[in-house]
């Protein structure tokens, strides 16, 4: 899978691949201040909730060169990482990613905004090395639930597109195929934003992994047909008592895999885990431009004076949830219990 994150020392530049594009053109975006990195999450040249949080710490590098060496640098910096930590709600990736970042800096003494900047490049380059290695870890965890033959419905994009690489629950398939699984996605198309039928179905083809795409609305016809043996998904937010903050049609899928008996996975890290948060219904749910459901390719589907709804994610509870698998293992039947056990772990 190609690199699609990557900071250009030459130019001190953060460039991405624009996911807005796939799969039809390959271009990249290249982000030289606070704003551009702001724009790109928000457009999302760039989304899922790892590959937010590695952008960010990069963005954190750019906000501190940004910041110069003037006499104020320090207030410019903080009030660009509050701007990059709130560039979308729902992620938790986002927000924990500047805050390791504060955090490594620490109460170290650093001159100017260049002078951390160059501390925080080589602590960002570490985080997105980490963050590949952590879904390896996923994938290893859980290739163990899928069997060979299975076909996989997965919702949206939580594969390399959407980490610093590899993937989350695409990471799961990765490593089951490389262990000599033969397995079909099925990849639900995913409206409006299509990030199942643009970007999961463009790396699963360039990867040569079995993949075929479904319109959202086939879940349960494909499911009581029998054509569906696993569900896979990644998270966006995990509230503490287990409860996940996905894309937008995740719930519902997760619904009808509970009426014909099919195991639910949720693929996450550690740092998708808001354990502030006691619930899903305290996770805040971003609303997006109408204008991403209202038109296709810049065609207007629906009458313009008629108002749409564009909340990007869902809360399943954590009572549909078969598992969550994480780095260190799977949380079967996930509670506020479980949850902390497995997070207190060395
Ligand atoms: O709006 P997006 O595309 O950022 O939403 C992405 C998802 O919902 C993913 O499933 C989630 O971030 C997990 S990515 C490993």
């Amino acid at each position: 899978m190609m690199e699609h994150i990557y900071f250009s020392k030459e130019k001190n530049r953060l460039i991405l691949l624009d996911q807005r594009l796939l799969p039809l053109k390959e271009e990249w975006f290249e982000c030289q201040d606070t704003s551009d990195i702001v724009y790109a999450l928000q457009t999302m040249v760039v989304r899922g909730a790892p590959a937010i949080g590695v952008t960010a710490a990069y963005g954190c590098v750019l906000a501190a060169l940004e910041s110069g060496s003037g006499k104020d640098w320090q207030d410019k910096l903080n009030r660009n990482l509050s701007l990059l930590a709130s560039a979308r709600p729902t992620a938790a990736n986002l927000a924990w990613a500047v805050q390791v970042m504060q955090d490594l800096a620490g109460k170290a003494e650093f001159s100017s905004g260049p002078d951390l900047a160059g501390f925080w490049l080589e602590q960002a380059l570490h985080l997105h090395e980490q963050d590949i290695l952590i879904n390896r870890a996923i994938g290893r965890q859980g290739r163990t639930v899928l069997e060979d033959g299975d076909s996989v419905m997965t919702h949206c994009n939580a594969g390399a597109l959407a980490t610093g690489g590899y993937g989350t629950a695409l990471g799961v398939v990765r490593a089951a195929v490389e262990q000599g699984k033969d397995i079909l996605v099925i990849a639900n198309e995913t409206r409006p934003f299509l990030q199942g039928a643009r970007l999961t179905a463009y790396e699963l083809l360039k990867d040569g992994i079995k993949v075929k795409v479904a319109c959202d609305n086939a879940c349960g016809l494909l499911m009581s047909k029998g054509l569906v043996n696993k569900v896979v998904v990644g998270a966006d937010r995990i509230a503490a008592n287990g409860d996940v903050a996905n894309k937008i049609g995740t719930y519902g899928v997760a619904l009808a895999a509970a009426r014909h008996n099919i195991p639910f996975y949720v693929a996450a890290p550690f740092s998708t885990f808001d354990l502030e948060t006691s619930s899903g219904d305290q996770i805040p749910i971003e609303d997006r431009t109408p204008d991403e459901v209202k038109y296709i390719n810049k065609i207007s589907i629906i009458p313009n004076e008629v108002e749409v709804f564009n909340l990007a994610f869902d809360i399943t509870p954590a009572g549909l949830i078969t598992g969550i698998i994480t780095e260190k293992g799977i949380i079967e039947k996930p509670c506020q219990d479980s949850i902390r056990a497995i997070m207190a772990q060395p």
